[in-house]
């Protein structure tokens, strides 16, 4: 009896067939991927671990943080991205080829990416992130302005000849952009954002108290009971630490009105930089806002009582979007999913 052979595994065809585009939020604080068809699919801390000997990149975002104290002392935690900034290529580079490979990216199926950037950002800049992402194996790589994505994200009419304002809090830099016809008309960007809150949460009990507090617990301070302004359900907290002076561990009990006060100067900072993007906006479009308001997004945009604060000191309605986080990614695979239709939005990485 014939013996019937197996049929052969086909070849497989055309690898450019499965590569999924994507699109990247390299933030400051937090690493979004979005893929086409998919939705997000990555969501981790900016946060590397780096064999300080070697240089080599050893892992991202949650895995990273997993490593540390796990490991020899010369592997230590790094967040590539400052103030918003990539302030080392190489190991950026090194970052975004591990975030393609963590997604499925390989040699043989090398997606479009589109990587959503501040608007601030320098021609070297860009085409320094751009040229990182294709050597860390992206067939193409297009940036598109974070604002501009945090817009089509929280699904305003960016093409209608009307004002749109976009305030984007991230944790290294707060950007204000006046968007319009598809373009954006006037812009601020303060390299001032949530990790300065943080920041000044630290100062302050060490100047107070004499308390050291590591970024986490201020943090977790500024997310408890911070706020830009005063709010109905406000309770202090309990804040443990180190003694400068004797090195013993203490607790504090801090009010919510001097954590208002601590962090006053980086809030005022990011609302002047609100401020000074209304003053440059042509009358017709600071129409339109009165009636559009302006739209938070960015995780420090959920820095409580900041929405209303925003409102009194601009005269302006001010709405937090649905998703703060996830606005700029989601913004971003939309240009993904209709990329020809959307590709217009994409900045041109020559000029
Ligand atoms: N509920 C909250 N209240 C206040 N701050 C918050 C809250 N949730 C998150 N944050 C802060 O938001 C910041 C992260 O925001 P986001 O992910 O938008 O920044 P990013 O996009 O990584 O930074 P950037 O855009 O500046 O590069 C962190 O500093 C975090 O502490
Ligand atoms: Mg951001």
């Amino acid at each position: 009896m014939p013996v019937k052979r197996p049929a052969k595994a086909r070849p497989t065809r055309g690898a450019r067939a499965l590569a999924r585009d994507l699109a990247i939020d390299l933030g400051t604080a937090n690493t979004l991927v979005y893929a086409r068809g998919q939705g997000i699919v990555l969501n981790e801390p900016s946060v590397i671990a780096l064999n300080s000997q070697t240089g080599d990149v050893l892992a991202m975002g949650h895995d990273a943080w997993q490593m540390i104290g796990r490991t020899p002392s010369y592997i230590v935690a790094v967040r590539p991205l400052r103030q918003g900034a990539i302030t080392d290529f190489d190991t950026t580079q090194r970052m975004i080829r591990l975030l393609l490979q963590r997604v499925g990216v390989s040699r043989f199926n090398r997606p479009r990416v589109v990587i959503c950037v501040p608007s601030a950002i320098t021609a070297v800049e860009r085409r320094a992130v751009t040229e990182a992402a294709r050597r860390a194996g992206a067939a193409d790589a297009q940036l598109i302005e974070q604002p501009m994505a945090a817009a089509i994200g929280a699904g305003l009419p960016i093409h209608e000849p009307m004002g749109n304002m976009v305030v984007d809090v991230g944790g290294g830099t707060s950007e204000t952009a006046l968007i319009s016809l598809g373009g954006v008309v006037a812009l601020q960007a303060v390299r001032v954002g949530s990790f300065d809150v943080d920041a000044a949460i630290q100062i302050y009990i060490r100047r107070e108290y004499g308390i050291a507090i590591g970024e986490q617990t201020a943090e977790e301070i500024k997310i408890a009971i911070g706020s830009a302004f005063p709010t109905t359900d406000e309770f202090r907290a309990e804040v443990r630490g180190r003694e400068l002076m004797s090195g013993l561990p203490k607790t504090i009990i801090l009010t919510p009105e001097e954590v208002r006060k601590a962090i006053e100067e980086p809030v005022s900072t990011i609302i002047d930089s609100v401020i000074a993007c209304l003053g440059e906006a042509p009358p017709e479009l600071a129409q339109d806002l009165i009636l559009q308001g302006i739209h938070l997004v960015g995780g420090g945009g959920m820095l409580k009582g900041l929405d209303i604060r925003l409102s009194k000191e601009t005269e302006i309605p001010v709405h937090l979007v649905r998703q703060p986080l996830e606005a700029v990614v989601l913004g971003a695979g939309r240009c993904i999913e209709s990329y020809d239709a959307l590709k217009a939005m994409f900045m041109d990485a020559r000029t």
